[in-house]
């Protein structure tokens, strides 16, 4: 299938994920099949005030395509200003959040809180694809509260502005990431409009994927949480999707190889200490589940270098024999 002229091979996308979701994460996520990735968000202001950050997060390698940055903001002209400088990392796509519940972010009209404001997303949407020589998506939730589930008419108004595809995080602003996601309002967008769905919440494996594009008839999947410390979840769900195989979990041993190999790449992107500071909450993914999780959390929470780490993840294979 096609994202506007992107060809998009499988139908598991990793989904946009601030602080975690980093050029690391999302190789590792391409590497075990993901169909595309979604950048952190890079704010439309940080960007026009020049803030180094901002652009650092635009950054995509050529391990991980294709590839869209997520952007967000309120002002439609600083939206589409921030276009030129993300092209710089020819992503194949520019995506447009509409769903993020922080306080931070839709306390400032951007994110979520544009699910109450449908005409300022459209035109922010307008004039974003006016400005992208690339297919421009949208990502919104359900609606703001569920008084106002409204991701119908936001999705109709996103195909109408010019979006190429539109991903529903099926739960209101309000419900945060708390269950249940409400599937019939993604089947209801996909009744609604032409361009690709993408069905987003709660997928963690190739039954539950199953499920979403049965119960939605959306054209894609997203996954977020369900690929934290289970990057490999990507090829468990195609291999499901495409020949009904259930792949067994990795053993603890193949499980602290890849966060093992995570973290070092963290490091080689963002340095030794802030690699090994994110590896904490990492590590925490990695070995939830576990027996003894909650005493490698701790420890792992405390980890101060590479070597450490690589020593906990061998007692961690020991003592999970
Ligand atoms: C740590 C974290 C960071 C997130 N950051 C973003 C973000 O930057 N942009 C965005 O649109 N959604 C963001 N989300 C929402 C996810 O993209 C996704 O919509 C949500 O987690 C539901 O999918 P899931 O049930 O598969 O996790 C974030 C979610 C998490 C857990």
């Amino acid at each position: 299938m096609k994202i506007g002229n992107v060809e998009i091979n499988g139908k598991a996308v990793l989904a946009p994920m601030a602080g975690v979701a980093d050029r690391a994460f999302r190789e590792l996520c391409v590497s075990y099949g993901a169909s595309y990735v979604v950048s952190e968000m890079v704010s439309a202001k940080g960007i026009e005030m020049g803030d180094r950050k901002s652009k650092t997060l635009s950054f995509l390698s050529e391990k991980e395509r294709p590839a869209a940055v997520q952007i967000f903001g309120s002002d439609p002209i600083t939206m589409a200003e921030c276009v030129h400088t993300v092209m710089e990392f020819s992503p194949e796509i520019i995506d447009i959040n509409m769903g993020c519940p922080a306080p931070k972010i839709a306390g400032n009209g951007g994110g979520a809180s544009l699910m109450r404001n449908p005409q300022l997303a459209e035109s922010i949407i307008r004039a974003v694809v006016k400005e992208s020589p690339v297919p421009v998506t949208v990502k919104i939730r359900s609606g703001w509260d569920e008084t106002s589930v409204n991701a119908v008419e936001m999705a109709k108004r996103a195909e109408n502005a010019g979006a190429s595809a539109i991903t529903v995080h099926g739960r209101t602003r309000k419900q945060m990431y708390a269950p249940p996601v409400n599937v019939n309002i993604i089947a209801e967008v996909k009744k609604n409009v032409s361009v690709p769905v993408i069905g987003n919440g709660d997928i963690t494996d190739g039954q539950s994927a199953a499920l979403m594009l049965e119960n939605t008839n959306c054209d894609l999947i997203m996954i977020g949480r369900g690929a934290l410390g289970a990057p490999w979840v990507f090829s468990h769900i195609n291999a499901y999707l495409e020949h009904g195989r259930i792949i067994p979990e990795p053993p603890v041993s193949e499980r602290m190889r890849v966060m093992i190999k995570h973290v070092e790449t963290i490091c080689e992107y963002k340095g030794e200490s802030v690699g090994i500071r994110e590896a904490r909450k990492h590590g925490a993914w990695y070995t939830k589940g576990l027996r003894g999780a909650a005493k490698y959390r701790k420890e792992l929470g405390m980890v101060s270098s590479l070597d450490e780490l690589k020593k906990i993840a061998f007692r961690i294979c020991v003592e999970n024999q």
